[in-house]
């Protein structure tokens, strides 16, 4: 089987999953290659099987990303598929999953048009774009502090990006993050990730905010659910999903459903790779 993993050119380097998923699929004779989305040079029908993994610098250019995704899967096949991605590289799925009865934290969203100011008062909130990855365009305000808020969401809505509005969930500060990682719908394994907000700070600059990520078990109530998340996805578990999770004092709530690039964090979990493929070749068969 031949095999691109999609990168992106500023990614190639950041990416810490590409060498183990490469050493995992030649060992169990696949022929694989780690591929930039953005390289135009690239002829996608060769390969047996596009893996979309880092291809992170696509919320710059969502339509863009999106069309390519589509005429990629017109060639070969993309997994996740393009439909699923079109759905979920935009936050505001999670009024879908919230209306299936998942947990979410509770979101409000304005869409660009929208009085800028127009969205409930917390003590301490999240600003975030609705297309947005990597903590990128994301900023954690204080009550006081609203006028800066608000101004960044004018910023985000007049580029003609969707926003929402979230409150700062703050038990992540001790307890941290959880995201669970599922291949072919199966659990594979969990990490722990630090909190990455400075309180009313600015928005990281570089491709990914730097992450202190720890191996992590997760709890059974975090494991209910992400399974409940997975259960909500359109079409059924598709071959990868992460589900990331915060603490709260009802519970944990979920942050995000991560089905298009989510990092693996294979370096924190032996085996992970190897069960990776083996849900790849199970798809495949
Ligand atoms: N409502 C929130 N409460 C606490 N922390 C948050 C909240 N929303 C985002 N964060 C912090 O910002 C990070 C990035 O937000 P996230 O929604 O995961 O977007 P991205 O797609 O950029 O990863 C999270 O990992 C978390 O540390
Ligand atoms: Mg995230």
């Amino acid at each position: 089987m031949r095999i691109a993993l999609a990168t992106a050119i500023a990614a190639y380097a950041l990416d810490d999953d590409l060498a183990p998923l490469l050493d995992a699929l030649r060992q169990r004779g696949h022929r694989a290659d780690t591929v930039a989305w953005d390289d135009p040079t690239v002829s996608w029908s060769r390969f047996d099987l596009v893996l979309l993994r880092s291809t992170w610098n696509y919320t710059e250019q969502p339509a863009a990303f999106l069309r390519w995704c589509e005429a990629v899967a017109a060639t070969t096949r993309l997994l996740n598929p393009p439909a699923l991605l079109r759905w979920n590289t935009d936050k505001r799925y999670l009024a879908d999953l919230d209306r299936a009865g998942v947990p979410v934290i509770a979101a409000h969203f304005l869409a660009p048009g929208d009085d800028p100011a127009a969205f409930p008062a917390h003590a301490e909130f999240v600003v975030k774009p609705c297309i947005g990855a990597g903590s990128r365009d994301t900023q954690r305000y204080t009550a006081p502090n609203r006028a800066a808020a608000v101004a960044h969401a004018k910023r985000l809505l007049d580029a003609g990006r969707h926003v929402l509005v979230q409150p700062y969930l703050e038990a992540v500060d001790t307890l941290g993050e959880t995201a669970l990682l599922y291949f072919g719908g199966r659990y594979s394994h969990a990490i722990r990730k630090g909190p990455l907000l400075a309180r009313d700070g600015d928005a990281t600059r570089a491709l990914f905010a730097p992450e202190a990520i720890t191996p992590r078990e997760p709890s059974s109530v975090e494991m209910a659910v992400a399974q409940q998340a997975l259960a909500a996805i359109p079409g059924g578990a598709p071959l990868y999903a992460r589900v990331d999770l915060l603490p709260s004092p009802s519970g944990p709530q979920l942050l995000e459903l991560e089905l298009t690039e989510p990092s693996l964090f294979f370096g924190f979990a032996p085996g992970a790779a190897e069960r990776f493929v083996a849900a790849i070749e199970a798809v495949l068969a």
